[in-house]
């Protein structure tokens, strides 16, 4: 049966197994391949998008739990002419070394921050705690999300 749900802004319908995980969908269905498959099982955060505003694991989520849903991984976040603050942030301290995590990283940090828009930095590990990184790019995380709650406020 065909899901129709809200991506980056517009409507998709994808005729794809509703249990297929929603990375799948994404990646394979839409070619939308900024979202990374990393362990498959919820424990590396690589797969992180928004569903309705909620930092999710897409490895972990149905397609056809988001029928109607609105969907904005990173490819929707921002746009070379206008980031995102939280990319703007990751661009000024250069957090990202191979790269292979910082879809999910930014993904999680900007959920973050809708939330608790002045997070501490021990917000900002136990949120940002389910993310992992081999390069070991944490301090740097850490760095930029403290940047973008203050590109933030004053925007
Ligand atoms: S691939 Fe989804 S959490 Fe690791
Ligand atoms: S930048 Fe390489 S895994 Fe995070």
């Amino acid at each position: 049966m065909p899901t129709t749900f809200i991506i980056n802004g517009r409507t998709e319908t994808v005729d794809l197994p509703p249990d297929m995980p929603l990375l799948w969908a994404l990646r394979d269905g839409l070619n939308l391949t900024g979202t990374k498959f990393g362990c498959g099982v919820a424990a590396c955060g690589a797969c992180t998008v928004h569903v309705n505003g909620q930092a999710v694991r897409s490895c972990q989520t149905a397609l056809g739990d988001v029928a109607g849903a609105t969907v904005t991984t990173i490819e929707g976040l921002g746009n070379p002419a206008a980031l995102h603050a939280v990319q703007a942030a990751w661009l000024a301290a250069q957090v990202a070394q191979c790269g292979y995590c910082q879809s999910g990283q930014i993904m999680q940090a900007a959920a973050l921050l809708a939330e608790t828009p002045n997070p501490t930095d021990a917000q900002i590990d136990e949120a940002m705690s389910g993310n992992l990184c081999r390069c070991g790019t944490y301090p740097r995380i850490r760095a930029a999300v403290q940047d973008a709650a203050n590109r933030l406020k004053e925007a």
